[in-house]
């Protein structure tokens, strides 16, 4: 899989995701086998640019691997803007949003709000590609809702505009995250591009990716809540997708190193207010299944400190 000049480990992406795909789990989820791992979305709107939020979102200069930075908005010449300042901060790939659902992005007509309008698409779209020297992508939804599915018309004006990849979740607009995605569009977006294809939505086991691969003959797969407290997917799927077979699963002692990793990383990225916050959500992903009752969860999110919270976890899962 390649995206303009940089050349990916593997077919195996970590989606962008607002809230988590920060740096710690960026950089853990390419340890654990991601060929590469797309940042949160930042805002085209200068005024955002120094909020402390954003500040954080842009820290991926030194970062290992590609950087692949997603950037949303509605103007051809802000996005442009905006395309040249991740590229300035360290960004090799610019990814543009025209898939989020979220209402205060469709409102500005950014996220997926742009795909009943091919012709702002497309403005953008060379807007950006003409603004920077690094290869663009694009990630949409297969349109704004199932009447009016135009995926494929979008996908064609990625092509023709420049972009170098392009990856699709297999819902609609309206359909948000409700039902079951569908590859159907995604295939006959493959067929009709020749710029590689991703395939996004509900990959969350081994075989659902080689399913998902083979049945839409896309280039590469994207993996967004399937990740989320199971960064380990990437080394499966590749696995698997090697093989045939499934691997060994993780010793408790490996689990227990890559958590307690995740949180100190989020930790140090975040300081002591806002890294045992954070770590919550994550911890929370984690141990969904062996906390059911959610015990562990109440008593592990009223910890404030950083050190304390690390001691609470190990406790809890050494006697696992
Ligand atoms: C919490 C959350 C935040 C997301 N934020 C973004 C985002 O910033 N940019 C984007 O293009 N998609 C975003 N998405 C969509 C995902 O990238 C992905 O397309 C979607 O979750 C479907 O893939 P999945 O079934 O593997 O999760 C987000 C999804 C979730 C669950």
């Amino acid at each position: 899989m390649r995206i303009g000049q940089h050349q990916l480990d593997n077919n195996i992406i970590l989606a962008p995701m607002a809230g988590v795909t920060d740096r710690p789990f960026r950089e853990l989820c390419r340890s654990l086998g991601a060929g590469l791992a797309v940042s949160e979305m930042l805002s085209s709107n200068p005024r955002v640019w120094n909020s402390k939020k954003s500040k954080l979102r842009m820290d991926y200069h030194d970062e290992s691997g590609i950087r692949s930075v997603q950037i949303a908005g509605s103007e051809p010449a802000a996005m442009a803007a905006a395309a040249q300042l991740t590229v300035q901060q360290g960004a090799q790939i610019v990814d543009i949003n025209m898939g989020c659902p979220a209402k205060k992005v469709n409102k500005k007509k950014a996220g997926s709000a742009l795909l009943p309008h091919p012709e702002l698409v497309q403005a953008i779209l060379e807007s950006v590609v003409n603004a920077v020297d690094v290869p663009v992508t694009l990630k949409i939804r297969t349109g704004w809702d199932p009447e009016s599915r135009n995926g494929l018309e979008i996908a064609q004006i990625a092509e023709q505009s420049g972009i170098q990849a392009l990856a699709v979740h297999g819902r609609t607009r309206q359909c948000l995250y409700n039902g079951l995605a569908e590859y159907d569009t995604i295939k006959t977006i493959k067929e009709n591009v020749t710029i590689p294809v991703i395939a996004n939505g509900d990959i969350t086991s081994v075989e659902k990716a080689k399913f998902v691969l083979d049945y839409t003959g896309a280039d590469a797969i994207m993996i967004g809540r399937g990740a989320q407290g199971a960064p380990w997917i990437f080394n499966e799927i590749n696995h698997y997708l090697k093989t045939g077979e499934q691997c060994a699963p993780l010793e408790k002692m490996e689990i227990t190193q890559i958590l307690l990793g995740h949180v100190q990383a989020l930790h140090e990225f975040y300081g002591e207010v806002m890294g045992p916050r954070i770590a919550r959500k994550h911890v929370g992903w984690y141990l969904k299944e062996q906390d059911q009752s959610g015990y562990f969860k109440r008593q592990f999110n009223a910890i404030d400190s950083p050190i304390e919270q690390l001691n609470t976890l190990e406790t809890y899962l050494n006697h696992q």
